[in-house]
């Protein structure tokens, strides 16, 4: 009983059948072993804290057409729209003024948003507020790119590499996306020095214990500063509308292997999470999560960036409503603090 959530949490690592019994096992006893360490392993690393970002979705135009996602490219029904420099700003401002301390642009990959006009963003978000992280989530761009937008002032880079496997990838995406390329972009941005968040959805169509094991396995390579990690979840317009969503079972199972096997990782309760059930960001917590994302876009923009149905974006999900969310961070036995975050690595560096 409990063996491998034990030897997990000993060891930091298991082999690959061990690892694909724990992840298909529905032991109780086993999986409650696993919620402890992981909650253990969090408090070693970041004692109580639950870093806050402030989410600003700047567009949801997106060249690509991923098969799962609600804003891509061949989704007409969608509806588009993108921030101009100042909406930015201003969503920055009311950001600051809650407390936010790290700000994370996020977008499709909307052509509009050129070199020129990011570095723009950053470098005056940088210089109004020298306190805060700059945290990019903008997709594929070249290595030219991303290396003017971090000399520019950006600090991290949010790009999910959604499925290691080859086999995966190529069914969650169209053919004119590749693997390679997505790996290439992130050791890119890994060494031009941003601290770099990767992930996957849990429960994606398709997907077997063992292409779980490949993004472990990619990800114990990569050695990524965040791990982006949500159940995936069905939108009515895309190929995949009629798929099963991933279940909150497997989602807490991932995020409690993950801190496991990646102690000191930055590790968001994702919107996707709290949308499958209402107690889902509180377990997130419980289970090793340490960072949430509220939403800082415009009110009237945040139902538009619709990744996949019934996409939370009100209640605790609002920045407005931060203070209701560090109540239930409170009442989950964690404490919401206002500052920067950085991956436990880079803390007191003094940047
Ligand atoms: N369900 C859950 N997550 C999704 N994402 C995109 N579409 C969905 C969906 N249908 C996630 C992807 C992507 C991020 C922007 O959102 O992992 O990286």
């Amino acid at each position: 009983m409990n063996n491998a959530a034990e030897k997990l949490y000993r060891t930091g690592d298991l082999p690959d059948e061990e690892l694909s019994a724990l992840i298909l096992s529905e032991d109780a006893e086993e999986n409650a072993a696993l919620v402890k360490y992981a909650d253990e392993v969090r408090r070693k690393y970041y004692g109580s804290k639950v870093y806050l970002r402030g989410l600003i979705e700047i567009s949801s135009f997106c060249k690509n057409n991923c098969l799962y996602c609600g804003i891509r490219r061949g989704c007409h029904d969608a509806q588009r729209y993108r921030l101009d420099r100042p909406a930015i700003i201003e969503c920055a401002a009311k950001g600051y003024k809650l407390g936010f301390r790290t700000f994370v642009l996020q977008g499709g990959e909307d052509p509009v948003f050129t070199d020129d006009l990011m570095c723009g963003v950053i470098s005056e978000l940088h210089e109004k507020y020298p306190d805060c992280a700059v945290t990019l989530s903008l997709g594929e761009r070249s290595r030219e790119s991303y290396r003017r937008m971090k000399e520019a002032g950006a600090d991290r880079y949010l790009l999910r590499h959604e499925a290691a496997s080859p086999e995966l990838y190529s069914k969650l995406h169209p053919p004119e996306m590749s693997l390679e390329n997505r790996k290439k972009c992130l050791y890119w941005l890994r060494e031009l020095g941003y601290q770099v968040g990767a992930g996957f959805m849990a429960g994606a169509p398709f997907q077997t214990a063992d292409d779980i094991i490949a993004d472990l396995r990619f990800m114990q390579e990569l050695r990524p500063h965040m791990i982006g990690i949500g159940p995936f979840i069905p939108h009515h317009g895309t190929p995949f509308a009629e798929k099963k969503r991933g279940t909150l079972d497997l989602t807490l199972k991932l995020l409690g292997i993950i801190r496991l096997m990646f102690p000191d990782v930055l590790l968001p309760a994702t919107t996707a999470l709290g949308t499958i059930s209402p107690q889902g960001r509180e377990l997130g917590l419980k289970t090793g999560c340490n960072v949430v994302m509220p939403n800082l876009s415009p009110a009237d923009v945040r139902k538009k960036y619709d990744l996949y149905d019934n996409k939370l974006s009100s209640g605790s999900e609002a920045a407005e409503c931060l203070r209701s969310l560090e109540e239930e961070i409170e009442n989950a036995g964690y404490h919401a603090v206002h500052e920067r975050g950085d991956h436990a690595s880079m803390q007191n560096k003094g940047d």
